[in-house]
This record gives C-alpha cells, structure tokens and sequence, in this order.
C-alpha cells in the first residue's frame, strides 16, 4: 500500500457514500490506487537502448531530413519549449513556418487539416504504465485513441502522413525513404555504426524507429512534489494540493486517471463535444502546466476549463445515462456517474495538478543536425 494514510483515511471516509448511493448489483470498480512514478523504462528486448542510440536518436528528433520536403522535424510539433508538445489546439506541419504557436502557413498545400492536438512526448516511455502489472513497450497504446502500439511502430505514422512530415505526394515506405536520405551523410552513417555495431550497421527505417523511440525513453520527467508526497514526504505538498489531492479521489478522478501515470490507458467516452463522441484514451494528468491546450481536439486552453468540462459534465451524465440520450452515439462512460466534483473544491484540485509538474526535465536543443538543415524544421 503506497498511499499515505492520510489520503486512504479520506478516500475510505467518502468511499462508503459512494458505493451505497448506487444499488447496482455488481460491485463498482474501486478507484485506481495512486503511485509515484519510481519505475525504470522498459525498452524492447530486440533493442536495448545505450547512449550512442539515444544521442543518435536526439539528432534524429530534430532533424528535418526525416520530412520529405526536408523542413518538418519531429520536434517541430513536440518542442522542448512548450512541453514537448507545440502549444497549438491542432498542428502545423507541412507548408508551415515558425514555432508553437507563432507558426503559420507559407505554403499551401491543400492538405486536409490536423484535428488531434499534440501530446507531449515527455515519459513516453512510460505511456501504458499502470500500478501493479509490468509494462510491456511493443504494447504500448499510443494516441488519442491508443490505435498503435510501441514507440517503434509509431515513428511511420508522421512519416507517412501528408500534413505532417509525408508532404502532398508521401512515398510508398516514407520510413524507408528517410532512411535512404539518411544513407547519404556521412555523419549519419558515423552515428548508425556507433549506435549498431560496426559490422552490420546499415542505415534503416527499423533502426532509424529504434534510435528515436530509444531517445523517447530517456525523456524521463517525474520527481514532482506530489511523487515526493505519494513516496513518503508529507511535507511536498502545501495543506491546499494535498486537500486537492483527497478531492481528486473523492470526486472520482482516480478512477480513470490513476496509477504512475494518472492514466488507465483505457478508452472512455467523455462526450467532450468535437462533432461525434468518441472513445479517447486516458492522457497521463502528469507535466500538464506545460501542455496547454488541452483535450484530444485541443478546444480547452486552461486547466480551469477543464474542471468547468468536469462540473458541467457530472450534471448531465445521470439524465444522459438514465435515458434520453442519442441512441447513434456512443454511450458515455459509466464510470461517470462516480463523478462528484463540487465547485469549491475546485482552487485545491487545480494546485493538485500543478503539483503533477515536473522541475526538471531535459529540455536541451542540439546545436546542428548532421544534415545542416534547420534545427527542429522551419
Ligand atoms: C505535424 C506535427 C507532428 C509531427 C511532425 C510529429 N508529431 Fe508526433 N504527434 C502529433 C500528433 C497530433 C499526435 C497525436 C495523433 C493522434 O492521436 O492521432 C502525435 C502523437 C505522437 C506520439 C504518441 C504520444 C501519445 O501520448 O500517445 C508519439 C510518441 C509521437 N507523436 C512521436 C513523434 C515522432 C518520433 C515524430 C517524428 C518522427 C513525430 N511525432 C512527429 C503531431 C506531430
Ligand atoms: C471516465 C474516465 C475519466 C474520469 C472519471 C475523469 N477523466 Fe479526465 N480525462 C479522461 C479522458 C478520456 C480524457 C480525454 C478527453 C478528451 O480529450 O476528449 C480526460 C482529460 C482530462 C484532462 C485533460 C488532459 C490533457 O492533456 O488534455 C484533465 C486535466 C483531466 N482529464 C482531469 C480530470 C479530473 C480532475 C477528473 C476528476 C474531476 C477527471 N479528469 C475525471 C478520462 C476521465
């Protein structure tokens, strides 16, 4: 049992309330159990992550060679400066200039627009975490709906799509194609033979995925007052984060975004308005402060408003749920209803989640890039 007594005696005393107010007869789950975040990544099996991967694969990240046009990295969508993410509702990649929020269209492409904002890529490797079951990193679930699974598989995704890195026309193996390009600068076939042994040490689109989801791993962002709070130290948080921190789990949070990473990396249906609803992954709650704006269309831009979401949810989800609701849409989420988030205690959970940020997290920008394009794109 990791959680302090304080909060269990907290979750225990509101606990009994919310199991006898419903009479269902199955039992209801029980919140998910708050952990800090102690654990080691895990990598692949097939690819242990060393030093000279990741320092290859940082060089990858923000280098627009990987983008068919040579002027969309990685990093120009999950930045450094905004959290690792770009500080936009929805990116900008191909045909854009500029970073975060400043960037803007130079070229158009008539490419259909993003609509899924940008998660960080901060403690991706431990995306899939959740207390008391091992991580397995090919099994990863990835995205806002959590449709691919491992770092590795996901790199061909920007590769290939056209508004992102892919370009109007993407190639057929866009993984490939970059690797091809990569074959062409010495410095990167210095870098592949360091990273992959001299003897067989081709540049290709399976190593280039390994370099860059190995570089993902080590982008490790925990130690935040409430992992120093959860792991011992009731002096971390101020009386008002850790009142926050007994709220989160009687109003019901912890029921989903619970665990290491405050996330069950289940799919739920929140109804948050964007034309359908849709099952949306549960984001991990940690490095928030940084990420703004937020949801999976990126509609909200304070944390404020998502709390305001969360009141004005829990007084239509009964009426949804008891009937009456759009028989062609997806239900929402039963869990819901353990959703009992009261309107003063609101200031206390807002400093809760700003307890979730981590101080001290990488955020170093290489110099150059052995291409000697423009560091993390246009
Ligand atoms: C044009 C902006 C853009 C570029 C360029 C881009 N990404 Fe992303 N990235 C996104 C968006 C948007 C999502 C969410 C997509 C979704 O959920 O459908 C995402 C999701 C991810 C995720 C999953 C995170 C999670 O929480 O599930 C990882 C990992 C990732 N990107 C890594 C990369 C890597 C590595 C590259 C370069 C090869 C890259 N991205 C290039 C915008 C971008
Ligand atoms: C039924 C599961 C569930 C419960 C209960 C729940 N959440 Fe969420 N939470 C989600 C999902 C799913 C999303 C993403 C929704 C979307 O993007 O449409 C989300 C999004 C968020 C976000 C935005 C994160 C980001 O990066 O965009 C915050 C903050 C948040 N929830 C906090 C809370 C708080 C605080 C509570 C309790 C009052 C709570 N959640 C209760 C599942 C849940």
């Amino acid at each position: 049992m990791k959680l302090p007594l304080l909060c269990w005696t907290a979750w225990s005393l509101v606990g009994g309330a919310l199991w006898s107010e419903e009479p269902s007869p199955q039992q209801p789950p029980p919140a998910m159990r708050l952990e800090p975040l102690t654990a080691n990544v895990i990598d692949p099996r097939d690819s242990p992550s060393t030093p000279e991967k990741v320092t290859l694969g940082r060089l990858l990240f923000f280098d627009p060679i990987l983008s068919a046009d040579g002027t969309v990295a990685c990093a120009t969508c999950h930045d450094p400066r905004f959290g690792w993410a770009d500080g936009r509702s929805t990116p900008l990649g191909m045909g854009g200039a500029g970073k975060g929020p400043e960037r803007v269209p130079i070229r158009s492409f008539n490419l259909p627009p993003l609509v899924r904002n940008t998660p960080t890529v901060l403690n991706a490797g431990f995306l899939g975490l959740v207390a008391g079951a091992p991580l397995v990193p090919e099994a990863a679930p990835l995205f806002w709906d959590g449709r691919e699974h491992g770092l590795e598989a996901q790199v061909a995704h920007p590769l290939n799509a056209a508004a992102e890195m892919g370009g109007p026309l993407p190639p057929q193996n866009a993984l490939e194609s970059a690797a091809e390009r990569l074959r062409s600068v010495p410095a990167y076939q210095r870098l592949f033979q360091a990273a992959f042994g001299e003897v067989d040490a081709t540049i290709t689109g399976k190593r280039l995925a390994q370099a860059l989801a190995a570089f993902e791993r080590s982008l490790k962002a925990g130690n935040t007052a409430v992992d120093r709070f959860l792991g011992g130290d009731p002096k971390a948080l101020s009386a008002l984060s850790r009142q926050g921190l007994e709220v989160f789990q009687s109003a019901g949070c912890a029921h989903c975004h619970g665990g290491p990473m405050f996330s069950d990396f289940q799919r739920h249906v929140l109804g948050f308005p964007d034309g359908e609803r849709s099952a949306v992954r549960t984001p991990s709650l940690r490095n928030l402060t940084d990420t703004a704006p937020y949801m999976h269309n990126g509609a909200l831009r304070s944390l404020e408003d998502v709390l305001a979401f969360y009141d004005q949810l829990q007084d239509t989800v009964s009426e949804t749920l008891d009937g009456g609701d759009d028989a062609a849409q997806p239900p929402l989420d039963p869990l819901l209803r353990r959703l009992h988030l009261r309107t003063e205690d609101i200031p206390s959970l807002l400093a809760f989640l700003r307890d979730l940020q981590s101080p001290d997290y990488g955020r170093s920008i290489p110099s150059a890039v052995p291409s000697g394009l423009d560091v993390g794109g246009k």
